[in-house]
């Protein structure tokens, strides 16, 4: 398994402590930054890690932003991505049992370390259920 993370400005000091969780994982880790606290603009990297995971170069992917929102919104234009914002360790588990999210959001100023680390191995331990799940999910493209 390969993971892209991606965040602007307000998600480094949690990206970081991710990467390293990851890691002890045993998972591979791409980091697509921004790797500064200087204010960047949130699409630059929601781009770069979405064309990531659209062409294969990496599995799945991680964003962070203030809210999330700047980072799904943008990552959901791409057509092979379906990014969930992800608030507390349930909401892990279910973006990936019954959205599929090749992408997890995480709104880094309105969670604590700890949540987003548990939201992040939920997501992670969880696998697709698949069935009337993929009938809903085969419904989203435009
Ligand atoms: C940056 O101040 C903030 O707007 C950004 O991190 C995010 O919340 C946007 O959706």
């Amino acid at each position: 398994m390969k993971l892209g993370i991606c965040n602007d400005h307000a998600g480094v000091d949690y990206k970081n402590r991710l990467v390293q969780l990851l890691r002890d994982r045993g998972i591979e880790v791409q980091n697509f930054g921004t790797d500064t606290s200087d204010s960047v603009d949130y699409p630059d990297y929601a781009h770069r890690l979405a064309k990531a995971v659209e062409d294969g170069s990496v599995d799945r992917g991680i964003a962070l932003c203030g809210t999330g929102n700047g980072m799904a919104i943008t990552l959901n234009k791409h057509q092979g991505i379906r990014a969930g914002l992800a608030w507390a360790p349930e909401i892990g588990e279910l973006v990936s049992r019954h959205n599929n999210a090749n992408v997890l959001v995480l709104p880094a100023r309105f969670i604590s370390f700890e949540t987003a680390a548990a939201i992040v191995n939920a997501w992670l331990d969880t696998p697709f259920e698949g069935g009337r799940h993929q009938c809903r999910i085969d419904k989203i493209p435009l």
